[in-house]
């Protein structure tokens, strides 16, 4: 739920380089054993929509909680809006959905709203206005009324995040946000996401839903064993995967193999040539040479790897293994007890 937050003024709210979170070495192990964190280094700029993205375990909870002061990190650098991490200050301005949230089912939709908006310190004549708008952006205004506990998941995200928004926060956490919502409430909610961004708020996305987050991100990170492996914009990501990929019936033509950038593979009764570059002139000689050579061309298209492709080289080391899920845990005798 919406921490507690009292409204406050920020003298910066950025980081000098622009960076609403700029957090660096951040390192936090649970039990004495558990490496949830191992020295990340993550960047979100102003008015962005940034995406973690994770397998089960990777770490991306505790990060985000760790921004909002619920666990102490061991070590951390860098700032959450201009402030250093850990510093309450800063929480005013921000937005909060945890992850597996337990809203009181006794609760309407509309009196979690105005609850967070007392939290926040909001004068009581203010709130219910706040709260109806909220739930109207959310598309929940026709249950407003009911009780939680006749909501279903994706119901329960819906007001989840009206009451994130109810700060007019500058940055939104977002854990999960469409856990458990079916496609059309999941579509919904990544069309706020970008109407959210266009009025200028920072989005900070955790999921392990991949397509949804290609859909909507700026940029994205990607956490594995809780480290970050790459982060930067799709484009940046998958730049070195760019190709065309040339489709003509047939076989194979001998010559193809001798180009430095091809690479042939025979699907039924077509050869599939991929040759890796971005320069459309660059295939033209080949398509030239094809058609002179009477062969047929299904297809010619621009492809490069998708954020599921560039994932899964992120979790699938050298060796072709795949990252176990969870967090790396030092095996020896004992535990201690620094659960949050
Ligand atoms: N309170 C806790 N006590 C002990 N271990 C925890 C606690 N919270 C998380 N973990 C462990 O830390 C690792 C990272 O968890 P989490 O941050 O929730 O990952 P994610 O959100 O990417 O699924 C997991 O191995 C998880 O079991
Ligand atoms: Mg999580």
């Amino acid at each position: 739920m919406q921490p507690c937050v009292a409204f406050g003024s920020l003298c910066n709210s950025m980081s000098s380089n622009g960076y609403v979170i700029d957090v660096h070495d951040v390192h936090k192990t649970y039990k004495k054993r558990i490496k949830a964190l191992q020295g990340v280094d993550l960047q979100v700029g102003s008015g962005e929509i940034f995406g973690l993205l994770g397998p089960n375990g990777a770490g991306k909870s505790t990060l985000v909680k760790i921004l909002m002061t619920v666990v102490r990190p061991d070590k951390i650098g860098g700032t959450f809006l201009g402030a250093s991490v850990g510093q309450k200050e800063p929480l005013s301005k921000v937005g909060y959905l945890p992850e597996h949230h337990h809203f009181p089912g006794y609760l309407t939709g509309l009196q979690v709203i105005e609850f967070s908006g007392a939290m926040c310190g909001m004068p009581k004549r203010e709130r219910r206005a706040n709260a109806g708008k909220l739930l109207d952006r959310v598309g929940m205004t026709r249950w407003g009324s009911s009780r939680l506990n006749s909501y279903s998941k994706g119901m329960l995200q819906r007001v989840g995040l009206a009451q994130a928004l109810v700060n007019d926060p500058k940055v939104v956490l977002l854990d999960e946000p469409t856990d458990g919502v079916d496609p059309v409430g999941r579509r919904e909610i990544r069309d706020l996401l970008l109407e959210l961004r266009d009025e200028g708020h920072s989005i900070f996305l955790n999921s392990h839903l991949l397509s949804e987050l290609e859909m909507v991100c700026d940029r994205v990170a990607i956490m594995v064993q809780g480290r970050v492996s790459m982060q930067g914009t799709i484009d940046e990501l998958t730049k070195d995967s760019k190709r065309y990929e040339i489709q003509v019936l047939g076989p194979c033509p001998a010559w193809i193999e001798s180009h430095p950038d091809a690479s042939v593979e025979t699907v039924e009764a077509e050869a599939r040539i991929s040759i890796a570059t971005d320069d459309p002139e660059a295939i033209q000689p080949i398509i030239d040479r094809l058609r002179n050579e009477g062969r047929s061309i299904t297809r010619v298209h621009a492809v490069r790897d998708s954020l599921e492709e560039l994932f899964m080289r992120a979790v699938v080391d050298e060796s072709g293994n795949v990252a176990a899920p969870g967090a790396q845990i030092e095996s020896r005798r004992g535990s201690g007890g620094d659960a949050p």
